[in-house]
């Protein structure tokens, strides 16, 4: 069967229908079906397309492996976000730990967004790229004493609080700054995400937050603290959710903790609901952000207060591919794996947390799925342990020297990448139209060990 004769439903570029057909030996994802759900890549003729740019000419001059990310289709989905929530206040905080690039960053922020850190380290990257620190929120469970005074000083426009001892610790740093700090309550409404395990945590077994019953009263204790300033309330309930209801029940306990706030006397700013819609890897079929807007609007207008929203995923994710080549070919009795130069350390997702991710070619097969060709694939990498995968049993017609996509790698690939078995981390470029830039350079060798020393001591 050629890409021409596949069933209608694969064609279809329109709707959430299937792009893969699974077969008794593995999954045939098809990759001009694919690229269709994907606004930045694109066939011409046989050539996949990264915008204007060939990715096979970005291979050849970056090498591989190297994420390549696309400028417009980052603002496309921060626009999504603006114009949805357009009728509202509202403040697109973009989650820095999905990608950290100072160019990303600098993109977004040039756009107009803030920004949610989980680090020192994001706040540094954040005001390098020229962002505002009036528009970043501190998240995340364990603030030091010297990240709160540096965020502080810094001018940052919210701390996300996630227990009283960090209440306690940012109304010490203030009162020794003599500055008064800017905080919401992280609340966990203890509602089920429906994602995966590692990537939830809006439940009571999660370490994330202040429970929703208690979180009355620990804003009553913030309000009698000297230096803090009650400025929002704040909640985040997991990851790479597809579906808008656990967000509405969310906001519905936020919305009642609001009104026992009210009556008790403190008026809030900002209501905060976190990050976490998602994205198509392959087949998934996530609301979309204006059906999102649409389910959450009526409820948050009646507020009347600023809306804070902190997506990574959704802005990064499928504005970005981890390109790789196929070193060597190894069918063996049982399975036959294609070893690539990326790897475990350049994309962790598929180890970590099962996911699967597209891998499709830079250049098209003449033919499709029946074609003697096309056989079952382990996509590997070249480090010794067995979850060293990237992908498994896909349907691929494949030699060694072909270059592959991996798509959706913009979200969590580059920024969870590490150096394990000695490997530099990957090249990163960005492509805006017909022109690209190297936005990171592949890590040399050397710099892996150029801290180190021998031991010496006698
Ligand atoms: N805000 C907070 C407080 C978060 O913890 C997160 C993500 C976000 C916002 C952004 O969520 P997003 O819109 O990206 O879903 N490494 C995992 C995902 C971990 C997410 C951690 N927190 C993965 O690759 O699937």
């Amino acid at each position: 069967m050629s890409h021409s004769e596949l069933p209608a439903d694969l064609t279809d570029s329109t709707t959430g229908e299937s792009v893969t057909i699974q077969t008794e030996q593995g999954l045939y994802v098809d990759p001009k079906a694919l690229s269709a759900h994907l606004p930045a890549l694109s066939y011409r003729g046989d050539a996949l397309y990264m915008e204007q740019v060939s990715i096979d000419e970005l291979a050849k001059q970056y090498g591989t492996p190297c994420y390549v990310y696309s400028k417009q289709a980052i603002l496309d989905v921060y626009q999504a976000y603006t114009d949805s929530f357009a009728s509202l206040n509202h403040q697109v905080c973009y989650a820095v730990k999905a990608n950290s690039n100072l160019a990303v960053l600098g993109v977004l922020a040039q756009a107009g967004a803030g920004f949610d850190i989980v680090s020192r380290g994001e706040l540094m990257r954040v005001l390098a790229a020229g962002g505002a620190a009036s528009r970043v929120v501190f998240s995340g469970v364990g603030k030091t004493y010297s990240d709160i005074e540096y965020a502080l000083t810094q001018g940052i426009g919210c701390f996300n609080v996630e227990s009283i001892s960090e209440l306690t610790l940012i109304n010490e740093v203030a009162k020794s700054l003599n500055k008064p700090a800017p905080i919401s309550l992280r609340v966990n409404p203890n509602v089920d995400a429906k994602t995966h395990p590692y990537i939830s945590t809006g439940l009571k077994d999660n370490k994330f937050g202040i429970t929703h019953e208690d979180a009355l009263a620990v804003y009553q204790q913030a309000a009698d603290l000297s230096h803090i300033d009650i400025v929002g309330i704040d909640c985040h309930i997991g990851s790479q959710l597809t579906e808008v209801e656990p967000f509405v029940a969310a906001l519905d306990k936020v919305i009642e903790l609001i009104h026992s706030l009210r009556d008790a006397g403190i008026e809030l700013q900002h209501i905060d609901l976190g990050g976490g819609l998602g994205v198509r890897y392959i087949d998934e079929t996530p609301v979309s952000i204006d059906e999102f807007a649409q389910a959450l609007l009526p409820k948050l207008s009646e507020l009347g207060l600023t809306v804070f929203f902190e997506p990574g995923r959704s802005i990064v994710a499928n504005a970005g591919v981890l390109l790789t080549q196929v070193d060597v070919l190894k069918p063996t009795e049982h399975k036959n794996f294609a070893i690539v130069d990326a790897a475990m350390n350049d994309l962790i997702r598929p180890a970590l947390y099962q996911a699967e991710m597209a891998v499709i070619p830079s250049m098209l097969p003449s033919a499709g799925i029946d074609t003697d060709g096309t056989q079952p694939w382990d996509i590997v990498g070249a480090i010794c342990e067995t979850g060293d995968f990237l992908a498994k049993d896909r349907l691929l017609s494949l030699a060694t020297g072909d270059v592959l996509a991996i798509t959706g790698a913009g979200a969590y690939g580059f920024t969870m990448s590490s150096n394990y078995n000695s490997r530099p981390r990957a090249s990163e470029v960005m492509v805006s139209g017909d022109s690209h830039q190297l936005i990171r350079k592949r890590e040399t060798i050397e710099a892996l060990y150029a801290d180190e020393a021998l031991w010496q001591a006698q």
